[in-house]
């Protein structure tokens, strides 16, 4: 589907909800699927990913109903049953990774299969700890499909050689079925949406600053209402900033702050951003957030705050060709490894409507202010933050772009177009 963007004229301007969590939406359904009991998860997300999580709990003997849109009825014993058939994660690198360590604790054998671009991400991250921990992974060099031989897990120790939420919660996960204590310490804290859950299922863990341990655990059943997504609200905290004249309120998103590197940046680019209230959502921080139009100037964004930010760095890239002098961003090299290059993507898009941008191994320099050009075609690589960042970008072109497979929006937030409709209506 080709999608026709042409500059806001009036402002952007309104209050909208912004949609279920994608991270979180993915543990609710993997926890309630292996927890003792009921669990009931309100506002799950309607995107494919986290349907793919569900798909597969349901595959595995998981007892799973959809109540109305958004609440997930899930009733288990704890135990999960040797499906009949692969599991498919889709395009969705969190089903993979997480149930990698779901399974590798569970005496049967099991396939993970993925999408195209899913089978082309490196496995090797979850592969080579699970396997030190006594699960028999066969892969295509690293690669999926992951065939899982499970059960009788040792804890280890695993110093992580990268920040990654995926890895750390695979082992947590594994953790649950291992003797002893497993432990997992990375370079930089990655979202701990995993952490927070899994000890509301009453999960015997504890984590100090960027060390968790967890013993073997039974997870029981409870109820979970899942917080906003801020990496939807991104692109709306984003074009809020960008586009003349908008004044918004994002409400209901989630403030963990392992998550709020966008508010930091942006507010250190000079954006006019207010939180307006704050609440704790089962053990999650979520509140309202107010944007509106601001001037900006470029700012430097380098490794400890990468994974705080890691999915808004393309749409973070668009912002700064709209802000006064240079941005640079070093030190996100895993973002070549997403579901495409989204350094060299993002660059190559950005080139196009005439942006000022340079590529590094590990980030780039985006130099502003520039006018966007448009009056092109753009390339989305089969990745939802792609199309979703350049919609954004459209908004401030001085003529039309026609995005290509704007589809792909729907991996993590269905919702976003007809979003943007209710506040450009306003
Ligand atoms: C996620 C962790 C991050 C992020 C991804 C979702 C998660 O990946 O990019 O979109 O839900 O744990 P990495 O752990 O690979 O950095």
């Amino acid at each position: 589907m080709i999608k026709k963007v042409s500059k806001s004229k009036s402002g952007l301007n309104g209050c909208i909800n912004i949609p279920s969590d994608k991270s979180i939406s993915h543990r609710a359904v993997i926890l309630g699927g292996i927890a003792n009991g009921v669990t009931i998860v309100k506002n799950f997300s309607s995107g494919k990913d986290p349907h793919s999580s569900l798909s597969i709990m349901r595959a595995l003997g998981v007892n799973i109903e959809q109540i109305d849109a958004s609440t997930l009825k899930i009733v288990s014993n704890g135990r999960l049953n040797k499906p009949q058939k692969n599991l498919d994660c889709g395009n969705s690198g969190t089903t993979m990774r997480l149930l990698s360590g779901v399974l590798a604790g569970q005496s049967f054998s099991s396939v993970l299969v993925g999408d195209k671009s899913l089978s082309n991400r490196p496995m090797k991250r979850v592969i080579e700890p699970l396997s030190l921990m006594g699960a028999k992974i066969e892969s295509v060099e690293n690669h999926a499909p992951l065939t899982i031989w499970g059960g009788n897990l040792n804890a280890i120790t695993y110093n992580s050689p990268i920040a990654s939420a995926q890895v750390k919660s695979c082992l947590l996960l594994a953790g649950l079925y291992a003797d002893g204590e497993t432990l997992i310490d990375e370079p930089f804290l990655s979202r701990n949406h995993s952490e927070l859950m899994l000890e509301y299922f009453g999960a015997d863990i504890c984590a100090k600053g960027t060390s968790v341990k967890i013993k073997k655990s039974q997870l029981q059943g409870t109820v979970i209402n899942v917080c906003g997504d801020i990496s939807s609200a991104a692109y709306f905290i984003v074009a809020g900033l960008i586009v003349p004249n908008s004044d918004l309120i994002l409400k209901n998103v989630g403030l963990n702050p392992t998550r709020t590197g966008i508010l930091d940046v942006a507010k250190r680019m000079g954006g006019d951003i207010q939180i307006l209230s704050q609440q704790t959502i089962s053990g999650e921080l979520c509140g309202d957030i107010r944007v509106k139009t601001s001037e900006l100037r470029g700012c430097e964004i380098s490794s400890e705050i990468i994974p705080r930010l890691i999915d808004e760095i393309p749409i973070i890239a668009v912002l700064a060709t709209q802000a006064q002098g240079e941005t640079i961003i070093k030190g996100a090299q895993d973002l070549r490894n997403k579901e495409s290059d989204r350094i060299s993507a993002i660059v190559t898009e950005l080139r196009k409507l005439g942006a000022d941008v340079e590529e590094f191994p590990d980030g780039l320099r985006i130099s502003g202010q520039t006018r966007l050009k448009g009056d092109c075609e753009l390339d989305v690589y089969n990745d939802h933050r792609l199309a979703m960042s350049l919609y954004v970008a459209g908004l401030v072109c001085d003529k039309e772009v026609a995005i290509r497979a704007f589809e792909w929006v729907s991996i993590s937030f269905p919702e976003f177009e007809s979003l943007f409709g209710q506040i450009q209506a306003n």
